[in-house]
């Protein structure tokens, strides 16, 4: 992972970049931009990100893909990202389902992950990763407050350094998700604070109140509401 490196002054979007690029073909090329023009988020929102502040990146995986392998990788990259961060600035970090990564309750990285497929079969992944590293301030207003690692820790940090520690631990994550998605699946859970709350979840037009009873083999997510399980496939979650 990330040993083809590109590095990219300004795109509209990384994820775009990979996704329609036909030169990119090798597993684990990363391409990260110091600015994206057309940063997107999910539920066609708009990923906003200072430039040269920040971390906006994505990879691509094109091999051992499975179709359990795109909500595993979403999953697992937000462990990977809160195990990073955890790692060197000793902050306390959380995943937020479906593939938030939160500290102190805010928001410092939001992944998408995309998909290309030919015929039936998906020969493409892409997964795009966000984290607010040293921007250290964010006006407008945000679904979720949001937050930088600076702010949380108080002091500027070194983008390079997170990064290359984010890539080898995506390496052993990739692994691990092609070989033994229960464990990632695990890791996720271990690191998910919501599990066991009351929480609101909004799919696209209806909204639904439960308990987050836990994710599913697929990484869905189950609701309880009173003694029925309920799939949520996709969805903002908030505590109520
Ligand atoms: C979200 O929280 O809704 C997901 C945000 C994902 C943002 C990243 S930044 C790098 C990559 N390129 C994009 O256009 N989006 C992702």
């Amino acid at each position: 992972i990330g040993r083809n490196f590109i590095y990219v002054d300004e795109v509209d979007s990384t994820n775009s970049l990979l996704l329609n690029g036909k030169e990119f073909t090798q597993n684990g090329t990363v391409v990260l931009a110091e600015h994206q023009t057309k940063g997107r988020g999910r539920k066609n929102r708009e990923w906003y990100s200072n430039s040269g502040q920040n971390l906006t990146f994505s990879i691509l995986i094109n091999e051992y893909i499975n179709p359990k392998l795109i909500n595993i990788l979403s999953l697992g990259s937000a462990v990977v990202v809160a195990q990073s961060i955890e790692n060197l600035f000793q902050l306390n970090v959380e995943v937020k389902w479906p593939n938030d990564v939160l500290i102190n309750r805010k928001k410092v990285c939001g992944i998408l992950t995309e998909s290309t497929s030919k015929g039936n079969v998906i020969n493409k992944i892409v997964v795009g990763i966000g984290i607010n590293v040293n921007q250290p301030n964010f006006p407008g207003k945000f679904e979720i407050a949001p937050t930088s690692i600076r702010k949380e820790f108080k002091s500027e940090v070194s983008r390079e350094r997170l990064l290359s520690e984010l890539l080898n631990n995506f390496e052993e994550m990739f692994k691990e998700a092609s070989e033994k998605p229960k464990n990632v699946l695990n890791d996720w859970r271990s690191r998910c604070k919501m599990i066991g709350e009351k929480i609101k979840v909004v799919e696209d037009d209806k909204t639904k109140f439960g308990v987050f009873d836990d994710i599913d083999d697929d990484g869905f997510l189950i609701l309880k509401i009173g003694d029925k399980k309920e799939k949520i496939h996709f969805g903002d979650v908030s505590l109520r």
